[in-house]
């Protein structure tokens, strides 16, 4: 049975920058939260057609950060030391910011959205500019042969027919292959009352519980399970197919610490879902504050996240002046839903009071290069509850 425990209202597609001219046709749908009492999956109660979020114009760069760029460096180089595939996949290859690091001949990548697939077939790289269906697995085995590595990053969480993926997954891994995945993690979530991870693109949001299950049904098993600090809080899984290989005590322990945050309990999301209401009171109570006293507030970094919490907290740009973001094909544009325009950073940091920090996942990296801003600035952030940095 699935239960509703979240409802964000009526959403657009998190990552649709517009122009003020494509404001009057702007999708919304509603975004709702639902946990399944049998499987445990934690889902979106409606999904949104993935042609509607992955494109030609999607503008989610994965190198747009130091961090991001320099996590898929040192991935791509533990998978290398650790597995030394012949033959890679990567689903949801993104700018090739993961398959630059490995010889183009022993790499197919998988991308949906055709901006980006056309940069890493440019770069020698073959990509399918394809969703992961169970025929495309079937064409790369048959065009290219069974793969040793499978790669996908912030991807799978994506994929709203989850059975479908993993037999594809099943049917393209050779037989001593390993299938590594990292998305963001439930526990995380729950732990940081990170509701904004909640947005179109995220149909699913994984517990270790419910993968365990999940590929098991598709043949494949949970072998090794490490946590990641990137995109506010991931779990690494890696798979085999069933039988494989030893079972690594991290599957054993992350289950355990599952069962003891009480994921298998209804009353854990409702408790996460009164804090979300909580965190939105606070965050409006602070800004309305802030601008009653007449301070600048900005937000720092056009992300998805923002998108959920500006639409939710009924946030748009009579608090917040305008959010400044690196990427270029944000910039000039208005943010989905609440409509506040996305400036490039330069020159418009100075005389900022506050700054929430939409990329909050980046704080770290933020901070060490916002020096100058703190001095005299703060930045806001509702994570792991509303505070002042
Ligand atoms: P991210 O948090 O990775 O994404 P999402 O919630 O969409 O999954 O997005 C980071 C965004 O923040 C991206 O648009 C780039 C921007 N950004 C900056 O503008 N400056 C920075 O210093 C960093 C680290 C990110």
């Amino acid at each position: 049975m699935k239960i509703k425990f979240l409802d964000l209202g009526m959403q657009p597609i998190a990552n649709n920058f517009l122009l003020p001219s494509e404001i009057k046709d702007e999708f919304k749908f509603h975004l709702t939260v639902t946990f399944d009492t049998n499987t445990k999956l934690v889902s979106l109660g409606e999904f949104v057609p993935p042609a509607r979020m992955f494109n030609d114009t999607y503008t989610y760069h994965s190198s747009g950060s130091n961090t991001m760029t320099n996590h898929f460096r040192d991935t791509a180089k533990i998978l290398k030391t650790k597995f030394n595939p012949e033959t890679v996949l990567e689903i949801g290859s993104n700018d090739g910011v993961f398959i630059k690091n490995f010889d183009s001949n022993s790499v197919v990548a998988v991308e949906p959205c055709g901006n980006f697939a056309n940069i890493t077939n440019a770069l020698g790289y073959k990509t399918l500019e394809e969703f992961w269906t169970l025929p495309v697995a079937k064409q790369i085995v048959k065009e290219n042969g069974s793969r040793d590595l499978i790669y996908a990053a912030n991807c799978m969480c994506h994929i709203q027919n989850l059975s479908e993926a993993f037999s594809a997954i099943e049917t393209c891994l050779s037989d001593n292959g390993v299938f590594v995945f990292e998305d963001p993690s439930l526990l995380q979530m729950l732990d940081r009352g990170s509701y904004d991870q909640i947005y179109d693109e995220h149909a699913h949001v994984f517990s270790i519980t419910a993968l365990k299950h999940l590929l098991a049904n598709n043949g494949l098993q949970v072998f090794n399970v490490e946590k990641l600090s990137v995109h506010g809080g991931s779990n690494r899984v890696y798979a085999c197919k069933t039988g494989t290989r030893d079972i690594d005590a991290s599957v054993r322990n992350s289950l355990s610490e599952e069962d003891a945050v009480g994921i298998y309990n209804v009353d854990t999301y409702h408790n996460f879902a009164k804090r979300v209401e909580q965190s939105k009171h606070q965050l409006l109570c602070l800004l309305l504050e802030l601008k009653r006293r007449n301070f600048k507030i900005i937000s720092y970094g056009a992300t998805s996240k923002s998108t959920t919490v500006f639409n939710y907290c009924g946030i748009d740009d009579s608090l917040i002046d305008y959010i400044i973001d690196t990427t270029p094909s944000k910039q000039g544009k208005l943010s989905p839903g609440m409509h506040i325009p996305v400036v490039c950073r330069e020159g418009n940091l100075s005389r900022v009071d506050y700054a929430f920090l939409g990329a909050w996942n980046y704080e770290e990296e933020i901070c060490n290069k916002e020096n100058d801003f703190l001095k005299t600035g703060r930045f806001i952030t509702h994570v792991p509850y509303v505070r002042l940095i």
